[in-house]
């Protein structure tokens, strides 16, 4: 582990300079995720949402993946690219549906209803995904439940919102496992409205995670790479974004000429928008990884073996492979 190295003094070295080093000399690959620090999206070789990711991880030719992202996601690159190291810069970087999903709950639940299969959200322990029939993320869950004949029970976890959502998008019962994502949760109706009132007309794209109260007054629900989407073919020059504002950079930078407003939280101006888990990543600790080739994600090799195939389901049914080694920079 990196730990205690984390706490060197680092300052005088050069660290954008330094990973692009390590990186060359490594054959790596850095993964980001939208909700990343400007400075680690910017030096990313690929930025993206959940699903572009793990098809990146799926087809990278690298030795070592440095995914910048959460636990999570990191353990999809490592279950679907067994022979790469995978580093994650901090291992603390968790997320909170996936402490409300403990395995030996959710098995015990499985087990409770045997006529259901279990559609889970990536956003999961490895353990989960084991566990699990077929894996989803917000950009391919309605591709897949599309193709689930209606007569099939559910149960879909552990993100209560977001089965919340495709519940009444299909008119279709699920058993909902009640997990949430702090940071979704925490966007205000009453601060929304107060900003809508202030932008009449401004279009709302929200978050899938988020719940019914913002979704309601919403123009647009989708992934974080839907959202992105959105903010570019949109026809206004304004944009409410609720969800972590770290994604308004892409946006940014893809349309310098109109503004983005993150969503308020509960008292207006709080910082509780920001996912306090995506935020454990920083240059130091992805130069000290690089470097130390640690914190590396380790997986059983039958939990592993178990979580890919709910995972491979995921990507057969959400269709459309990328190009084997095709790293685009965002
Ligand atoms: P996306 O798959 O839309 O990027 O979402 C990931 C996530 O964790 C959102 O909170
Ligand atoms: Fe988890 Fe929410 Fe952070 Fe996404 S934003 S990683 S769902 S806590």
């Amino acid at each position: 582990m990196n730990a205690p190295t984390a706490r060197e003094n680092l300052q005088g070295i050069d660290l954008l300079a330094e990973i692009a080093r390590l990186k060359k000399e490594r054959n790596a690959v850095i993964l980001a995720h939208y909700y990343q620090k400007p400075e680690i999206q910017d030096l990313a070789d690929f930025v993206g949402d959940s699903l572009e990711l793990s098809k990146r991880a799926a087809e990278t030719d690298a030795d070592v993946i440095a995914f910048c992202g959460v636990k999570f996601m990191a353990e999809t690159a490592k279950i679907l690219s067994p022979q790469k190291t995978v580093i994650l810069p901090d291992m603390a970087a968790g997320c909170s549906l996936e402490d409300a999903c403990p395995p030996g709950k959710f098995k015990a639940f499985r087990a409770a209803h045997p006529d259901h299969i279990a559609l889970t959200y990536i956003n999961c322990s490895a353990e989960v995904k084991a566990l699990s029939d077929i894996i989803v993320t917000s950009s391919s869950a309605e591709t897949i439940l599309s193709q689930i004949p209606p007569e099939q029970k559910i149960i879909f976890g552990p993100d209560r919102h977001l089965g919340g959502y495709l519940s009444r998008k299909f008119n279709r019962e699920m058993l909902l496992w009640p997990g949430v994502c702090i940071v979704h949760e925490a966007f205000s109706e009453t601060e929304l409205l107060k900003l809508k009132a202030q932008y009449p007309g401004v279009p709302v794209a929200a978050h899938p995670e988020c719940p019914p109260h913002i979704i309601d007054h919403s123009d647009y629900v989708g992934s974080t790479s839907g959202i992105l989407q959105y903010a570019q073919t949109m026809e206004g020059d304004t944009l409410i974004v609720a969800t972590e504002p770290h994604i308004i950079h892409q946006m940014e930078k893809a349309e310098p000429t109109k503004a983005f407003i993150g969503a308020p939280g509960a008292d207006g101006n709080c910082a509780c928008n920001i996912c306090p888990y995506m935020a454990l990543n920083t240059m130091e600790k992805l130069y000290l990884a690089l470097r130390d080739l640690q914190p590396q994600i380790e997986l059983d090799e039958n939990v592993r073996l178990a979580a890919k195939k709910s995972l491979d389901r995921m990507l057969e049914m959400a269709g459309g492979t990328l190009g084997k080694g095709d790293l685009g920079r965002a």
